[in-house]
């Protein structure tokens, strides 16, 4: 039966009890993590998301009514308890930060009973995550994820701080928007009054803070949520936080330098880790030949050789079929991995088969300086050696080679590197490698739509002294855009604005949209701009991605209260469901039957 906490009131959360309270009478209210009966004392661990405290019944204590009400009490009962601070009698249990104290309880409450949950409410959960979601009111209790929560909430809190006294205004923009082409695919929300229209959620503030610095608010900060409808990944979801900001009369340095400040003081106030800055900084076309990513994994070596010059006449005609095509030859050295077993060499050739690649060539350098290679029969001694200096190849080391077209060459060389670091362990986990990639293309070719898109948004500024490229050469042309990366993830992006009507026109114009379609779509921020637009640049962060990174944790939904799961559904509310044909006639929407009813 459920008590009222009438009379009572918390004075601590179990943890915030400390030696200093020894002989005070305390009263703590929570949930039993779990009750042990030793013959003529009671000992229940009390949880609340401060961590436990050790309470223990004694009849001599509490009497015998409370005695035996304590003896009824099981795991995930709510309860208030009010008692004695002491010291513990029995042995100190060094894993609990009370460890050394116990609570010697005089009143005990049960607030509230509870069903035996269908998991353990533990740290490290082995519960399959399906079920854990299913249940995720449950699953949030584990003092794991109400860390992360609460880690996450700290870093929201001194994120705003640190913005407003670098004098950020913090600025909501709306979530009922327009929908606009470009970008990840939309959320749309129908229009009652207007059935067949549709709003968009945002998928950014991107076009509405621009808006605010035509408007002279000159420095911007939101913690927006975003929606994209995209396919899910471990770091990626349907809904989002971004720590989204703008500046105004600022160029890429001076957003830079506003972001090693946030970061350095977010690591320093949460980990205690003072980070070097500046950040290192790269190109992204250093990025793409050396790490074979946009968002090179720092913490380890590893990087690819391009070795198309020194295989380009040899006898392989992977290799030269490859680069005859106009594509090229990329190797990695994995050292001391001569002797990788065959079948270990045959599960990499999976892996990149699945990047899309024909196959990985491999040449293993042995102790006593010969050959063991997928090719050998196809080149000259003199070739293998040629190649393989290229490779900085030594006894011992195993040359993995890709050739394709460049792009898809070196992006399954950068996944194969990533992924041979894990498996071989090659990853220090304590180290934070932040990088800034700068220099993007401004424009990236897709075969799909046969077109040019804009690699980071339709508003970006391309880099002054490639404009002269802009229409005999769009690919060439880079932006001025920059993505900070952290550990091989991109937490960040962001990029210098086009605030010049010409060129903004000519981007359109790249980007295959007529006059009057750029009107049409973004005729809000076009109109802005003719009436006094400042320079003006930003960047917005993933929060989820920066506090999982923080936290050295796997997936994205370890700091998401409410995640959603792969295919884009809520296991616990079981969203989206369909919607009474009432509210679909409302709206002026018909639903098609599809093959999944
Ligand atoms: P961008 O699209 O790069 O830039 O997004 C900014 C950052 O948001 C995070 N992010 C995501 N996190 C979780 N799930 C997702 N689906 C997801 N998509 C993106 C990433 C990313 O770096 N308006 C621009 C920013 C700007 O130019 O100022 C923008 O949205 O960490
Ligand atoms: P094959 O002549 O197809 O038997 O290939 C000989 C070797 O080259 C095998 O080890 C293949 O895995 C490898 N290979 C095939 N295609 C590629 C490619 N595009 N890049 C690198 N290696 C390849």
């Amino acid at each position: 039966m459920a008590e009222s906490m009438q009379g009572l009131k918390r004075t601590h959360r179990c943890t915030e009890v400390t030696k200093a309270d020894i002989g005070e009478t305390v009263t703590l209210m929570g949930w039993v993590q779990k009750r042990r009966n030793l013959g003529s004392l009671i000992f229940v661990d009390l949880r609340d998301r401060s961590g436990l405290m050790q309470i223990v019944f004694d009849e001599n204590d509490i009497g015998s009514q409370g005695f035996e009400k304590a003896g009824t009490v099981r795991s995930e009962f709510v309860l208030a308890v009010v008692g004695r601070v002491e010291a513990r009698s029995g042995a100190v249990n060094e894993k609990m930060a009370t460890g050394e104290l116990e609570i010697r309880a005089t009143e005990l409450r049960v607030l509230s009973e509870a069903e035996t949950p269908p998991f353990p409410i533990e740290e490290n959960s082995q519960t399959k995550e399906e079920l854990r979601l299913k249940h995720r009111y449950l699953d949030l209790r584990r003092p794991d994820i109400q860390r992360n929560l609460m880690v996450k909430s700290r870093v929201a809190t001194l994120s705003r701080n640190f913005m407003a006294e670098q004098g950020f205004l913090e600025i909501e923009t709306p979530m009922l928007g327009k929908s606009t082409p470009e970008g990840a695919r939309d959320y749309l929300v129908p229009s009652r009054i207007y059935p067949g229209s549709f709003f968009a959620l945002p998928q950014s503030p991107q076009l509405f803070k621009q808006l605010l610095m035509c408007s002279g608010y000159d420095r911007y900060f939101q913690v927006a949520r975003c929606f994209r409808d995209e396919d899910l990944r471990a770091d990626r979801q349907p809904e989002f936080t971004q720590m989204d900001m703008e500046l105004s009369f600022v160029d890429i340095d001076d957003v830079i330098e506003v972001n090693e400040k946030l970061l350095a003081h977010l690591w320093k106030e949460i980990l205690g880790i003072e980070l070097q800055t500046p950040f290192r900084r790269m190109t992204w076309r250093e990025a793409m030949d050396r790490f074979g990513s946009d968002k090179p994994d720092l913490r380890f070596g590893m990087e690819l050789h391009n070795v198309s010059d020194a295989v380009k006449d040899c006898g392989f005609g992977v290799f030269t079929g490859a680069i005859a095509a106009g594509g090229s030859v990329r190797g990695i050295n994995v050292k001391g991995q001569a002797g990788m077993p065959r079948k270990k060499i045959d599960s990499l050739t999976e892996f990149v088969k699945g990047y899309g690649l024909k196959g990985l060539a491999y040449l293993a350098v042995q102790e006593d300086g010969s050959y063991k290679s997928s090719f050998t029969k196809f080149m000259t001694s003199e070739e293998l050696d040629k190649l393989v200096n290229a490779m900085d190849g030594k006894p011992g080391d195993l040359l993995l080679f890709a050739a394709d077209k460049d792009k898809l060459a070196l992006e399954t060389m950068g996944a194969l590197r990533c992924e041979l670091a894990k498996r071989l362990d090659l990853i220090d986990q304590k180290k934070f490698e932040f990088l800034w990639v700068v220099e993007f293309p401004l424009l990236e070719y897709s075969e799909e739509e046969g077109r040019f898109t804009a690699m980071h948004h339709p508003f970006t500024m391309p880099m002054e002294e490639d404009l002269q490229y802009i229409d005999t050469d769009p690919g060439r042309v880079r932006a001025k855009a920059y993505d900070i990366v952290l550990n091989g993830c991109e937490i960040g992006g962001g990029s210098v604005r086009i605030h010049q009507n010409d060129i903004q026109e000519k981007m359109f114009e790249c980007l295959g949209f007529t006059k009057e379609q750029a009107q049409e779509q973004f005729s809000f921020l076009l109109n802005a701009f003719k009436y006094g637009v400042p320079p003006h640049a930003g960047l917005a962060y993933g929060l989820d991605r920066v506090v999982m990174l923080m936290l050295g944790l796997d997936s994205i939904r370890d700091v998401i209260a409410f995640p959603k799961v792969k295919d884009s559904s809520c296991l616990m509310t079981q969203a989206p469901s369909p919607v009474a044909a009432k509210q679909l006639e409302e709206l002026g929407i018909e639903v098609k039957k599809t093959d999944k009813e």
